[in-house]
């Protein structure tokens, strides 16, 4: 990716995400590198929204290890299953966690953090990561998010993973 300068001038959700689609596609499909494509995305969701976190999650010897983030330091291992990325793993679906504290299993990186969406990154079945975003506020992720987010996601796995 080279430099960029998003314009974001939508007011609303939805808008804010289909301008930073359209604006971060060509920078994702030009990218070579895991490290680099992540690094990239965490800092673009966080400038554009804020986020109190965002950063992925990678599958490697057997549990999930800490990648890209953008906030303050996280647990580096998640096991399979355990936690809300563990279970993003385990059911290779998009969990939307209003209230962390209701989530059974939830892993508190942060005791700031309040609400959660983790979606899976997945090429045929098999997951290789899960993107993890976390707000302070409670119920900040809804069905807007989801479908943005998966979108994004999508773009990154046929980048570097297919
Ligand atoms: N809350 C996550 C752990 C990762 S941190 O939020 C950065 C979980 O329950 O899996």
């Amino acid at each position: 990716m080279s430099e960029v300068n998003f314009n974001i001038t939508a007011n609303d959700k939805a808008g804010r995400y289909e301008q930073l689609l359209e604006q971060i596609k060509p920078c994702i499909e030009g990218e070579t590198y895991e490290v680099s494509l992540l690094a990239n995305v965490s800092a673009a969701l966080k400038e554009v929204f804020g986020f109190f976190w965002v950063g992925f999650y990678l599958v490697k010897d057997k549990q999930l290890i800490l990648g890209p983030f953008q906030g303050s330091m996280a647990c580096s291992t998640i096991k399979y299953g355990k936690g809300v990325c563990g279970t993003t793993w385990k059911k290779n679906t998009t969990q939307v966690v209003p209230d962390v504290d209701l989530f059974p299993g939830h892993i508190a990186c942060s005791s700031l953090s309040r609400s959660e969406i983790v979606v899976p990154l997945a090429v045929q079945g098999e997951v290789k990561g899960v993107l993890d975003i976390d707000s302070d506020q409670l119920a900040t992720f809804d069905d807007t998010d989801k479908l943005y987010l998966e979108r994004l996601v999508s773009l990154i796995v046929k980048t570097i993973y297919v």
